[in-house]
């Protein structure tokens, strides 16, 4: 078996992550170390919380002396880290949190990382560290990085970071770089849950700027068996980007949703514009098709339709987040670190 500290796993992809992973009976102890940010939420694990491979502690990767103690205690050897401010607009707000979790945090698991040997670090990275695109071209490894939001910047800093350990010391570190991701259990402050929720609710759709800006997008678990592929497989000090060709402007994904749910475009209502707003992102995984053989699996057309019917099936799951009463839900159980 392999102890895995996988961090942020009670957010949208590391609970899709963990859950996927214990639902195939992978040979994995997991450990996961959430700090339960308002981006954290426990429910997304019910799936998970019983399973005997399974551990959840809540605390801040930013705590040196919590996270020796939990390679201690669990005996570890790998980390994934997912753990993250992963909200530009919130970034937009205030960029010292981003700093705080997304570098500081990073260099602190390295640190114990390093301090205990581990033989594999796996960071979580995105696709938004390359910058924007022009209408033509995609980001591949190589592309030089070139962050625009505080987001991106923190993000690309923990990059730097993590690929100095490797360089310096020799930590076996690898980095993966995904592009948009969509399916269940998405905040519903990010783009598709959004738009969902609110059609549902009758809502508005506050579209930024004209609505031209493009992202690639991908399906959660798509991305997640990717991580998959290059925590078992990927090459040490190696960058791999990973996406599933499909570019879409904005406009389109959000009257998209509008003809599924069967809405009118009249809910749609232009805001003003996000402030250095990324135009284009499109990213080249043949790389990690090559290399490891992943592609993705799922077709945009069905999984979004999944997506839909997700939200539409799950309403007390956002009702509870939109309430904030998703946030009482066992956190009393944990001691805070
Ligand atoms: P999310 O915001 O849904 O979840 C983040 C999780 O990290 C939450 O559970 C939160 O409580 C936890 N967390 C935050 N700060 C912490 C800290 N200091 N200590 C411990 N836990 C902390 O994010 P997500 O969308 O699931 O993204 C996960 C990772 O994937 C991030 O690193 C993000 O940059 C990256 N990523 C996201 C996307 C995307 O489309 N969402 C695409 C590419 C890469
Ligand atoms: P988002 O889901 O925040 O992801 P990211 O900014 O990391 O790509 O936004 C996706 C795109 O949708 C982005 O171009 C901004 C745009 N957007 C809107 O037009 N309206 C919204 O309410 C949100 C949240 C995003």
């Amino acid at each position: 078996m392999k102890n895995v500290l996988v961090t942020g796993g009670a957010g949208f992809i590391g609970s899709n992550f963990i859950n996927y992973i214990l639902a195939e009976g992978s040979d994995y102890n997991i450990v996961n170390l959430d700090k339960l940010t308002y981006a954290g939420n426990l429910e997304n694990l019910i799936p998970s919380e019983t399973d005997k491979h399974y551990h959840f502690v809540k605390g801040d990767i930013c705590n040196t002396e919590l996270v020796n103690y939990l390679f201690v205690k669990f005996d570890i050897s790998y980390v994934i880290n997912f753990a993250a401010e992963s909200h530009v607009d919130r970034s937009i707000l205030g960029s010292e949190i981003f700093f705080r979790s997304n570098v500081l945090g990073t260099s602190v698991l390295l640190e114990a990382a390093r301090k205990f040997d581990a033989q594999k670090f796996l960071q979580v990275s995105t696709d938004e560290v390359y910058g924007s695109l022009g209408k033509e071209g995609l980001f591949t490894e190589e592309t030089q990085l070139h962050p625009n939001s505080p987001y991106s910047a923190s993000k690309a800093a923990a990059d730097l970071m993590a690929l100095s350990f490797y360089h310096t010391y020799g930590l076996p570190v690898v980095i993966t770089r995904c592009s948009n991701n969509y399916g269940p259990y998405q905040f519903p402050e990010k783009l598709i849950p959004l738009m969902i929720i609110n059609l549902i609710r009758g809502e508005k759709l506050p579209v930024y700027g004209d609505g031209m800006n493009v992202r690639d997008w991908i399906y959660v678990l798509d991305h997640n068996q990717a991580v998959k592929a290059v925590f078992e497989n990927g090459k040490v000090g190696e960058v791999y980007n990973i996406g599933a060709n499909t570019e879409m402007h904005n406009i389109d994904i959000v009257k998209l949703l509008i003809k599924q749910i069967g809405k009118s475009d009249d809910f749609i209502e232009y805001v003003k514009d996000r402030p250095g707003h990324d135009r284009r992102y499109a990213i080249d995984s043949s790389k990690i098709k090559s290399e490891l053989g992943w592609s993705p699996q799922y077709k945009f057309e069905n999984a979004i339709k999944r997506t839909i019917d997700w939200y539409s099936k799950n309403k007390s799951w956002w009702e509870r987040i939109i309430s904030g009463e998703y946030q009482h839900y066992y956190k009393t159980q944990y001691n805070s670190y």
